[in-house]
């Protein structure tokens, strides 16, 4: 804006600059690009990627993609993967869907984007009505964003401001719950109430405190009870702390049956609604953040669905595209956006957006996603593979180093343990999950640990086939890693720290 301003630069030149203009420092050199290089020693010269270690990466050979279609990934020496992993959970109907790419091009064509701040289009209004026709009833408004951690942060800010206009006795409101291994994201906010020790440790000093309730972790139960004998002791201890701070807490956010990056920990039948009529019982707002879960992951569109769950604010991301371009929706109840209408002087708008929101070309992907979804029976077509996925994941159980295989859905997460007996985790210098991965690309899949436990998330359009050529390739990685001697820890693959999301 400075800029803009006339006066401002005329001051700023009659004022500051000098008589004589001083020899101004040499800009820093940018690197020389010597010779002739391949697209991975470019990469690695100018890069710096999410969630790795830089040091590793720079002793790898990276895949660099170059394109895909419907389960495959093919990279720019022509070699093809499975990918296991849906691009980061984010892949719905495949690579290269036709109707999106068509919906998209189509977009394109009009406009590719305009502001929402003063103006609305239309891919973002069709969006908008179809979110709320497939959401859990009762969610009415859609705020949108571009991706997850956004979405939440954008959920903790709505709550915050709720309870402040919402009138006297309600000040107070203003710290969150959440669960101990949780992630919601990278933003300071999604970071003040996720759990991820690894990820989140380092920030403490930047966070807002958040009142932490137990992850339902059965395979690791802190009270050393089991399922359903247990009678979810830690919904108990849960009640209490939610009660303990009610009249100071906002809202308790809560990715619902399944904590994703914690490492595919389900929880218990019954435990999401216990929350949830906790929430109501204590005054409390229920965030439940559906980026990992939503869109067919777990089987059904949400996962909320499955326990009858509607909170009263929902966060989505990662698959609203069908995997194809970035933004995510925060859906609110009315009661929650009443509480911010007013006239201008009384300053109830919520002031949050950003450059980017409701992009149209998004809101097309977006859009021809969830007609898919309708015309392909996609949740239909998913529940024989959902079986499918189970009854091949049987084969893990012999397996000497597995603990514990976790499936809800299309969402799998095999805990790899140095002990079946005690339970006794992998040291994170032995990379295990690192090494079953790099195992896998070698065999033609891609996929991407969390610690020691192997995920599987694959598209929901994969065929019986692939599935089966997924599942096998990993279970043989896993037999041979963990069936090798220990040896010297193994660098990691390209793109994955210890603990990498
Ligand atoms: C439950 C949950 N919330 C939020 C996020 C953050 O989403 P994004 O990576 O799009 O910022 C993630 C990402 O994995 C997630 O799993």
């Amino acid at each position: 804006m400075l800029y803009n301003n006339p006066n401002v630069a005329k001051r700023s030149i009659s004022t500051t600059m000098p008589k004589k203009t001083a020899k101004k420092p040499a800009p820093p050199k940018r690197p020389k690009v010597t010779g002739p290089k391949t697209l991975e020693d470019r990469d690695k010269q100018y890069l710096w990627h999410p969630f790795t270690q830089m040091q590793e990466w720079q002793k790898e050979q990276p895949v660099v993609v170059e394109k895909g279609a419907g389960s495959w990934l093919v990279d720019s020496h022509g070699r093809k993967y499975l990918d296991g992993v849906s691009s980061l959970w984010v892949n719905v109907h495949g690579h290269r869907k036709k109707e999106i790419d068509q919906a998209i091009s189509k977009q394109l064509g009009k406009i590719a984007h305009s502001t929402m701040l003063g103006l609305s289009n239309d891919p973002a209004i069709h969006l908008a009505e179809k979110l709320i026709q497939i959401a859990p009833k009762g969610l009415t408004r859609v705020f949108y964003s571009d991706n997850g951690s956004t979405a939440v942060e954008i959920a903790l800010k709505i709550a915050f401001q709720y309870w402040q206009q919402k009138g006297h006795g309600y000040q107070n409101k203003t710290g969150f719950i959440s669960l101990m291994e949780a992630y919601h994201g990278d933003t300071v906010g999604a970071v003040s109430v996720g759990g991820i020790d690894l990820f989140h440790r380092i920030y403490k000093p930047l966070l807002f405190r958040s009142y932490r309730i137990e992850t339902p972790y059965c395979f690791r139960c802190r009270y050393n009870l089991s399922y359903p004998e247990c009678q979810l002791t830690c919904l108990m201890h849960a009640e209490r702390t939610i009660q303990k701070y009610a009249s100071v807490t906002a809202a308790l956010i809560i990715e619902p049956l399944v904590q994703g990056a914690a490492g595919m920990i389900l929880q218990p039948p019954g435990y999401l609604k216990r929350i949830r009529e906790m929430c109501a019982k204590n005054n409390i707002l229920m965030i439940a953040d559906e980026v990992a879960t939503g869109f067919g992951r777990t089987g059904t569109m949400f996962a909320c669905e499955q326990e009858k769950v509607v909170p009263d604010i929902m966060t989505v991301a990662k698959g609203i595209t069908g995997g194809y371009l970035p933004l995510a929706a925060t859906l609110t109840t009315e009661d929650i956006y009443s509480a911010f209408l007013g006239d201008e002087r009384e300053q109830k708008t919520f002031f949050h957006g950003h450059s980017y929101t409701g992009n149209p070309l998004a809101c097309a992907a977006a859009s021809a996603s969830i007609d898919l979804f309708r015309k392909e029976k996609t949740l239909l077509r998913l529940q024989p593979k959902i079986k499918l996925l189970a009854k091949e994941l049987e084969r893990f159980r012999k397996l000497e180093h597995v603990g514990q295989i976790r499936q809800k859905g299309f969402m799998v997460g095999i805990e790899l343990v140095r002990n079946k007996v005690t339970r006794d985790a992998y040291p994170v210098e032995d990379r295990i999950g690192s090494r079953v991965t790099k195992e896998c690309r070698k065999h033609g899949v891609i996929i991407r640990p969390l610690g020691n436990v192997i995920v599987l998330m694959p598209p929901l359009s994969i065929s019986q086939q692939e599935l089966k050529k997924l599942v096998d390739t990993v279970h043989d990685a896993v037999r041979s890693v963990t069936s090798a001697r220990p040896q010297q820890p193994a660098p990691a693959p390209a793109g994955n720290g210890p603990d990498a999301r």
